[in-house]
């Protein structure tokens, strides 16, 4: 097979370094935006900075937009019954802005989602124009990426397609990510200081394979060693050696977010948060996950064929690697199941967050380009549907209308589709049936049957409008220029090789100009179109292929258009903003239905039904159970559901871990919808260095009465002991010693 640990990736950092930075704000979502926003103004006036070695203004910030823990489908795997039921890790938003000395300005944000959003960004540049006025952070010089986690609750979509699952449009998730977004570029604006940028790159093995090296070596050029090929850029702090301050690192990397797998019904940040949480502990300390002020971004690139489980794709019956065209074994899409490196899915999503943060932290300390120049950015909306491109040889071609393939519906080895479907089906292999029922909910028209090919088209978005478009049409593209670090916005999920010729086609475009730059790919932003594959891997229909909206001329059609904009960046030539984007929120259906009502199963809500042990020991698993209530009526944004809390001195409860802490769970599970009864489990996996003491654990809930008043209620544990390993090793010592001397009255050295 092509995949294994010969897998090379290119990382490119970027380096940041502020100089006396040292204003760190609290945030209090509940004193309302404004209010907050006024403190940081203060804090902002007063700052004393030196700006000497500086060539830029950078500031970043963060915002939690962990979106409903209950009973919302998660975005990703499109899987019926994957609802949330809790919190793993909280979902952060991590936005930098950089300005130059003429005030010019770019931010860059990455969520810890499936995908940016149209939506999403649309509400998002709103709030901004509300809070610092028209002109200062618009659809141009805001970018927004997204991590590609596959285990966050959807329905922050507008078109039909991406919320189905959801039952439409959720409220309660948009809203709790465009908030966190604006906090988040709001403080990086309010922490602007002084600082400086490093670039540097570097190779990570082991950490992404390819899943579709049937698609891939259709490419001409291709070799192995070219397929081993994924970049990685990061920003980091070069500086603490010339008196500077770390500030934050932004890192690229192309790496599916899918080590969590369809299975997984807790809220999950997955591999790249794991990475910026244990990045940012290692500057803020434990204590305060999602707080700041240092920011770790890991950022997405072109991720569209690469897969974090590298262990590869297996059949779950035999054993053996699947089907290499279909992904089937014996011709069962479903039991094509690609996993690793760990164990289960937790240790994976650890050890590929882990590999992540290790390299960029390796990169970071190594001296890297200091980057200079100025800021410049180029936007434009266009409409993909029918747009023609002219080939080398002077022959016009035209992308399609919006269609999915067959192979669509097969999905891939790291989370399955339907039955009965299978990559790599193409024109002609179509079954009648789903044809059938296909038709009865639209009938594709001989245009885009003809277009599409070779593509067996099983639903042609571009031409469902009911009851409102499915698919978009009118796509963002984006590119930043700093200095000679040009960011490119990928407005879908590139493949490695489509986002390969893009950065080719630009750096020559740069070179023509007399330019050398390093060309960094940001996949999954400001907008979100499936997939795009060269021509070559889409004549193969491999589910990358099925899933390439706009035809096979999709990648052409993406090149020429980010070509135009390398061209206006190095000639200063203008373009156009092209055609707006639509905005139909506002006539949405959610059929989804909020909480009715809560009610205790047991005395009251809190109440401990399984209580802690009186004593355990470091590296053992604390279990508790609460009467609990849904969680969808507080999101408790900026805050947690739960304490682990240590006794200090006596009196005073001092909180060690929250539930955006890895070595915690927050579960919820429902009783009975009819009663409205739930119970929630707490699990604390207590790390081998805790400091030994007494701990208590506390659940924060809501409830929701009858009468629909929503009430805050606490629970809380008794307190327990914890003890350290070494403790537990004595003690067994001095047992085993005291045994034996009484049984044998002698004891051999215990080593
Ligand atoms: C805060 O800092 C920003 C960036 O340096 C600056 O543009 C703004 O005027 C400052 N605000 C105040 C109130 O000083
Ligand atoms: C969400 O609901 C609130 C309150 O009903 C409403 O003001 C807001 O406009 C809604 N947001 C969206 C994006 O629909
Ligand atoms: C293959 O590589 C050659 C030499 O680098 C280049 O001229 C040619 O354009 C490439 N072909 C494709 C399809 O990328
Ligand atoms: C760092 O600070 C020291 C002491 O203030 C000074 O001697 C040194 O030159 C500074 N280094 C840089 C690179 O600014
Ligand atoms: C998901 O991972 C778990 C282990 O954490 C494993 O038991 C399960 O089979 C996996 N399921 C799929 C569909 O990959
Ligand atoms: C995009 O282009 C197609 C084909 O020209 C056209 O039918 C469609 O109305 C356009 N969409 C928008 C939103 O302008
Ligand atoms: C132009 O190139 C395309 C793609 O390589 C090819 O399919 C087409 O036949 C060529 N047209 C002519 C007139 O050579
Ligand atoms: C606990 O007591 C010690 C010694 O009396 C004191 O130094 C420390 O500040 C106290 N800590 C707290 C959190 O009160
Ligand atoms: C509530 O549901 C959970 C999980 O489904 C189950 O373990 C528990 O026993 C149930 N509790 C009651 C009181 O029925």
């Amino acid at each position: 097979m092509y995949y294994t640990n010969k897998f090379i990736s290119i990382l490119f950092v970027l380096a940041l370094t502020v100089h006396h930075y040292h204003h760190q704000i609290e945030c209090h979502r509940t004193d309302g935006l404004h209010k907050f926003y006024q403190s940081k103004l203060a804090a902002n006036q007063t700052s004393n900075v030196n700006s000497k070695a500086s060539s830029y203004k950078i500031g970043f910030g963060i915002g939690d937009i962990t979106g409903p823990a209950a009973e919302i489908n998660m975005m990703g795997y499109a899987k019926i019954g994957q609802d949330t039921k809790g919190i793993h890790m909280r979902l952060y938003s991590r936005a930098v802005i950089i300005a130059d000395q003429t005030g010019s300005r770019i931010c860059y944000v990455n969520v810890d989602l499936a995908s940016t959003t149209q939506i999403v960004k649309i509400l998002v540049i709103e709030q901004l124009e509300k809070l610092f006025g028209i002109g200062v952070y618009g659809h141009e010089n805001v970018m927004i990426g997204a991590t590609h986690t596959h285990s966050g609750p959807g329905g922050y979509f507008q078109y039909l397609l991406y919320i189905i699952t959801q039952e439409g449009y959720i409220n309660n998730s948009i809203t709790a990510i465009t908030e966190g977004i604006v906090k988040s570029i709001s403080d990086a604006h309010y922490n602007l200081r002084p600082g400086q940028l490093t670039y540097n790159k570097g190779e990570l093995l082991d950490t992404s394979v390819n899943r579709s090296p049937a698609s891939y070596i259709m490419n001409p050029n291709m070799s192995v060693q070219s397929m081993d090929y994924i970049i990685i850029n990061l920003f980091k702090d070069k500086a603490i050696d010339t008196n500077g301050t770390l500030m934050g690192i932004i890192d690229w990397f192309a790496v599916h977010g899918t080590s969590m797998n369809n299975t997984n019904k807790l809220i999950s940040s997955d591999n790249k948060g794991y990475a910026a949480m244990r990045y940012e502990e290692d500057y803020n300390g434990r204590l305060r996950i999602g707080k700041g002020p240092f920011v770790a971004i890991f950022a997405q690139a072109n991720e569209g064929d690469s897969s974090p489980n590298t262990k590869g794709a297996r059949c779950l019956d035999t054993g053996l690697p699947c089907d290499f065209i279909h992904g089937t074994c014996n011709n069962k899409n479903e039991l094509c199941v690609a996993s690793g490196p760990g164990k289960d899915m937790f240790e994976s999503t650890k050890i590929i967050g882990e590999r992540q943060y290790e390299k960029a932290k390796e990169l970071a300390k190594e001296t890297g380009e200091l980057v200079q120049g100025r800021i410049r950015y180029v936007y434009q909306n266009i409409n993909m549907t029918e747009r023609t491109v002219n080939l080398d040889n002077n022959t016009m071609v035209k992308t399609c209308a919006a269609a999915l393939g067959y192979s669509f519906a097969a999905g891939t080895s790291d989370g399955e589709g339907a039955q009965f479907f299978q990559q790599g089906t193409k024109l002609g292999d179509e079954s009648k049936f789903f044809d059938f029922i296909r038709n009865i909910i639209t009938k594709p028209s001989e245009e885009i049957l003809e277009c599409q090919k070779p593509k067996a088209v099983l639903l042609p978005v571009g031409e469902m409008k009911f009851p409102y478009q499915w698919t978009p049409e009118i796509m963002p593209t984006q590119m930043f220029e700093i200095g000679d670090l040009v960011l490119v916005g990928l407005p879908a999920e590139f493949t490695t090789m489509s986002g390969r010729r893009i950065r080719e086609d630009i750096e020559k475009i740069y070179e023509d100009s007399g330019r050398k730059v390093h060309v960094i790919l940001s996949g999954l932003v400001n907008s979100y179109s499936n997939y795009v594959t060269t021509y070559e891997e889409y004549q193969l229909q491999r589910y990358e292929g099925g899933s390439t909206l706009f035809g096979q001329y999709t990648l052409h059609a993406y090149r020429d258009q980010f070509k135009n904009l390398a061209k206006s960046l190095t000639s200063g030539e203008t373009v156009s903003l092209g055609p707006k984007l639509p905005n139909f929120i506002k006539t949405e259906i959610s059929l989804k239905p909020g909480v009715l009502y809560d009610w205790p199963i047991s005395k009251y809500f809190g109440e401990v039904l399984t209580d802690a042990l009186e004593q355990y020991y470091a590296g053992s698993r604390v279990k508790v159970k609460f009467c609990g209530a849904n969680p969808r009526n507080n999101l408790h944004l900026e805050g947690t559901f739960l304490t682990v809390e240590r006794l200090k001195n006596g009196t005073q409860w001092e909180v060690q871990a929250t539930d955006a802490h890895w070595e915690t769970m927050f579960i919820w599970n429902r009783n009975s919808t009819l009663l409205g009864t739930s119970e929630v489990t707490v699990m604390w996996d207590i790390p081998l260095d805790v400091e030994p003491g007494t701990y208590r654990i506390r659940y924060f809930g809501d409830s929701k009465s009858l009468r629909q008043k929503i009430e805050p209620f606490v629970g809380e544990t008794r307190p327990f002991q914890v003890r350290s390993l070494s403790e537990f090793e004595n003690e067994i010592y001095s047992f085993v010693k005291r045994f034996d001397l009484s049984q044998k009255g002698s004891f051999p050295s215990w080593k």
